[in-house]
């Protein structure tokens, strides 16, 4: 149970929002859990036909919360995070997200197990796992080049550069940027009444053939991730940059 995950249910849509405004949404080992928890329920629960995961008007999510990430490092498969990322890669209903402001790490990478993705203009993207130390997660170094290609997946993935939304919908990252947070909201909401008012089986069984060679493949490369990611946690790249992020000053690597 976390009071930083609101859950509500309405007309056939389950929509998820990260709710911690004082950490910009930084994402916790329980809310992950309640996320991982709510989206696998969502898949037997048949007065529910589509998933939103939003954030606020003004923050999608910064991400892994560094704090946790230094006192519980994930471990494995049993990891809550894994937990969360497996049950999105593994969704059968579809998933839709309305990202405004920072969308950092894990807030981008999810993006990539979405089917429908809005965002707002000045939205802000950004995967900076090398940056500290890290290594990319969720299956995003094999779902990013397969989108956008192996240069602008490298310049997203290997110098950590951010997108506005706006660049984001053109390179293929979102499907529609929007002025204002507001906008964002209800662009997701419309899509997914419009997906819970078609037929059920047949949007599950499309949504699977789109996704059924890349999820197996997906999910592979999620382990080797996860491997290489626990293994540079542990190390002292990523001690520095997570320590230097907490204490508010530029990293240094030697
Ligand atoms: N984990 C834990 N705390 C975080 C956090 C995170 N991922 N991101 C932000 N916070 C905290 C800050 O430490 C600060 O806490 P404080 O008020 O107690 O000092 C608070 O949230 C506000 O953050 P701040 O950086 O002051 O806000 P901002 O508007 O200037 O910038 C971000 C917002 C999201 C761009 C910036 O916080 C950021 O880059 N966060 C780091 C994200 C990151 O590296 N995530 C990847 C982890 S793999």
């Amino acid at each position: 149970m976390t009071d930083h995950l609101l859950i509500e249910q309405s007309d056939r849509v389950l929509t998820l929002s990260m709710h911690r405004p004082d950490k910009k949404n930084a994402l916790t080992r329980a809310m992950y859990s309640a996320m991982a928890e709510a989206i696998n329920a969502a898949q037997c629960d048949d007065s529910i036909r589509a998933v939103i995961i939003q954030g606020s008007n003004s923050c999608f999510t910064s991400g892994n919360d560094v704090a946790d990430f230094i006192s519980v490092p994930p471990s494995g498969p049993d990891s809550p995070v894994y937990h969360f990322l497996k049950a999105i890669c593994h969704a059968q209903k579809p998933l839709i997200a309305a990202v405004n402001g920072p969308a950092v790490g894990v807030g981008t990478t999810l993006l990539l197990h979405c089917d429908l993705v809005y965002v707002g203009e000045k939205a802000r993207l950004k995967m900076p796992f090398v940056n500290l130390g890290l290594c990319p997660e969720a299956g995003s170094s094999f779902l990013l080049p397969r989108l956008l290609g192996h240069l602008r997946a490298a310049e997203l993935l290997l110098l950590g550069e951010e997108v506005s939304g706006a660049r984001a919908a053109e390179i293929g990252l979102a499907n529609k940027a929007l002025t204002d947070g507001d906008a964002v909201h209800q662009a997701a909401r419309q899509a997914a009444l419009k997906l819970a008012a078609l037929p059920p089986n047949s949007v599950r069984l499309s949504k699977q053939l789109i996704k059924e060679g890349v999820t197996r493949q997906a999910e592979l490369v999620m382990e080797r991730e996860g491997e290489y990611f626990a293994e540079l946690l542990a190390g002292p790249e990523a001690r520095e940059a997570l320590t230097a992020f907490m204490e508010k000053r530029p990293a240094v690597f030697i």
